[in-house]
């Protein structure tokens, strides 16, 4: 009996060593990549959520809504890695509370992409076609609330929630805290520069010094901080430009972008990009 008993755990002794030897030397199973991606709900944003979840990456998609908008529940209810997070970027409360509780999830890829470039006051919700009003930018019609409203989204955002979420952004493997700028900003890149706009133009402006001195911040932490400009892009609020030379499907933007993002290392923070990795003057 004794010696049946015996006999018969050998082979599970020797098993359960062999195991254990195993695990001493064969890496883990790699952790899925994580992506945060601000203003998730359409757009430029919507498609980097789309093509990351495809990927396998855990998405943490987040928009501003009081409800989370019908584009991220579709895109959960076919990925189930696609996590949906409620986040104004103009809210440091919101930013702390959510990076309360996402405490201990290491984010690899942090995509401040929210922004607003015009007034889509007049634009129903739902009217993802309606084109926003660029006239209340330009100088003599200026409309001022709008300004308060695309400094708070496009600069103070980024840095709110770079802020927030930096030690998540640490602790990750790829360490890479990502804003999305545009050509827009440009100090140097125009001849003669063109009138309007002015809002946007001056907060991309803004976004991108931010954006170097936060990486001249971080780079003692090994996190690299890239600029990208998407290139003129025909979201569904853009629709109205399809027929405009030189336009952009969201797809290929976006897939680039992921491309670049993918390739960027510690080399290349402070940079200001094009989608497909070409430095961009500013
Ligand atoms: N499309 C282009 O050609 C182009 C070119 C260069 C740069 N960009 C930049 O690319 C980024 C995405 O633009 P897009 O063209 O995809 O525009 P979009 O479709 O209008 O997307 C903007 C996103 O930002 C969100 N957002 C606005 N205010 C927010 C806030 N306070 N908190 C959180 N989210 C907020 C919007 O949410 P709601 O739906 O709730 O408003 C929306 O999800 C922007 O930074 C833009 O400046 C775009």
């Amino acid at each position: 009996m004794t010696t049946s008993f015996a006999c018969g755990r050998v082979p599970l002794i020797a098993t359960a060593l062999l195991a254990l030897s195993l695990a001493a030397v064969l890496p883990l199973p790699a952790r899925a990549q994580t992506v945060l991606i601000t203003g998730a709900n359409s757009g430029i944003g919507l498609e980097f959520a789309k093509q990351y979840a495809a990927k396998g990456w855990t998405v943490i998609a987040t928009h501003r809504r009081a409800e989370p908008p019908r584009s991220l529940t579709e895109l959960a209810a076919r990925y189930r890695n696609v996590r949906i997070e409620r986040l104004d970027v103009t809210r440091l409360d919101q930013a702390r509370a959510l990076a309360l509780k996402l405490a201990n999830v290491p984010i690899d890829v942090l995509i401040n992409n929210a922004g607003v470039y015009n007034d889509r006051s007049r634009c129903r919700p739902d009217d993802e076609e309606c084109p926003g009003d660029w006239s209340v930018e330009s100088f003599g019609k200026l409309k001022f609330s709008l300004l308060d409203t695309i400094m708070a989204v496009n600069i103070k955002g980024p840095l709110i929630v770079s802020e927030a979420f930096y030690d998540n952004v640490k602790a990750s493997t790829q360490k890479k805290i990502i804003a999305i700028s545009s050509s827009n900003g440009t100090l140097t890149g125009e001849k003669s520069p063109r009138p309007g706009a002015i809002f946007y133009r001056m907060s991309k402006a803004a976004l991108n010094r931010e954006m170097q001195i936060v990486a001249a911040s971080t780079r003692r932490d090994d996190v690299t901080v890239v600029m990208l400009n998407p290139g003129p892009t025909l979201t569904e609020h853009q629709e109205y430009l399809k027929g405009y030379p030189g336009m952009l499907t969201t797809p290929f933007t976006v897939r680039h972008m992921i491309e670049t993002i993918g390739r960027v290392t510690i080399r290349d923070t402070g940079r200001f990009l094009r989608y497909d990795g070409a430095t961009e003057p500013w």
